[in-house]
């Protein structure tokens, strides 16, 4: 398989780039604003840029990972976050389609309201902050402009990153500080390990799954109960962590609370088991700090 990650130096994007290589794929990716050793230059807003790197990488399936998903961010820039996101989205998936490649892109659960989940495949989308709804934007515009797509959603992503801005990496970051963290005691969601997402990924790809897959941890927590696992198993102070409501934190963005994502379709499709938040978080912490 030829494969390219658009997107290769952040956190999803650089497991995809390792899973692909160990299952020896023919694999290619890009950065942004983090230059990486052997990815090449790709921005979304720069349609050349874009058709430069598909011309040298050529993919049978484009892996697009690239996205501003800082919903803070985009909830205070929604006109610039747009550009980048949905339109810079759409460049890419247009020009993957001209080269007749497949297009994976990653979707969330903040295309919900929060308000019932965990959600399946078909629940109805409503999002309530611009993030969702930017997300959405590009799941309805893939659809439309081809069906050569895999829409995976998943939620909650942590695992070993280079950048080091996961909730993971950046728990243990204050903790090992000796500083407190606040944390959401009323944000429930299905934390997903980053490795197991870009291995579903990769399994999908090859039993040639279509339309949307939810790609999530079987187990479901608040952002707080996933915290002191993360604590506990690290031997980190579990009394750092301060339990918080999001009324209290005051994000910018509205969060979707009630969320998480059931994965019963992924299981059929692939026969995948996802690790659960123990085995997940004990799995990391063999191999502490091993970015891909
Ligand atoms: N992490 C989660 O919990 C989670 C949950 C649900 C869905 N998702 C989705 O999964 C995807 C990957 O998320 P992630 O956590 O891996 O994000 P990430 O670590 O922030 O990585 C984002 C990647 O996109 C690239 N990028 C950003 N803006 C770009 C632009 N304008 N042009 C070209 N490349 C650009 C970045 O490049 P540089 O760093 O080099 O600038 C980076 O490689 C996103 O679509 C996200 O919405 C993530």
């Amino acid at each position: 398989m030829k494969a390219a990650v658009i997107g290769a130096s952040g956190l999803v994007g650089s497991h995809l780039m390792k899973t692909c290589k160990d299952r020896g794929w023919d694999v290619m990716g890009t950065y942004s604003e983090h230059a990486q050793k052997g990815l090449i230059p790709l921005h979304m807003a720069d349609p050349a840029s874009i058709e430069e790197a598909m011309q040298k990488m050529k993919p049978e399936v484009v892996f697009l990972t690239a996205f501003n998903p800082n919903a803070d961010y985009c909830e205070e820039h929604p006109k610039e976050t747009w550009e980048t996101n949905v339109q810079g989205n759409a460049n890419v998936i247009e020009a993957s389609q001209r080269i007749g490649a497949k297009t994976v892109y990653y979707s969330s659960d903040y295309i919900f309201n929060g308000k019932s989940g965990p959600y399946e495949e078909d629940a109805t989308p409503d999002p309530i902050c611009e993030y969702g709804k930017q997300k959405l934007a590009v799941e309805q515009m893939i659809r439309r402009l081809t069906k050569n797509h895999l829409i995976i959603r998943t939620t909650v992503v942590y695992g070993w990153e280079e950048q080091g801005k996961n909730f993971f990496c950046n728990l243990l970051a204050h903790l090992e500080r000796g500083e407190e963290m606040k944390v959401p005691s009323d944000q429930i969601g299905t934390p997903t390990l980053v490795n197991d997402l870009a291995e579903a990924s990769c399994s999908l790809v090859e039993v040639g799954a279509s339309g949307i897959v939810n790609v999530a941890g079987p187990d479901r927590m608040s952002r707080y109960e996933f915290a002191l696992h993360i604590a506990r198993i690290f031997d980190l102070p579990v009394s750092k962590i301060i339990p918080v409501t999001t009324m209290e934190l005051k994000q910018p963005a509205r969060r979707p609370l009630n969320a998480g994502l059931l994965y019963d379709r992924l299981f059929q499709l692939a026969n995948l088991q996802m690790k659960g938040v123990e085995t997940g978080i004990r799995y990391l912490k063999e191999t502490e700090k091993q970015t891909p």
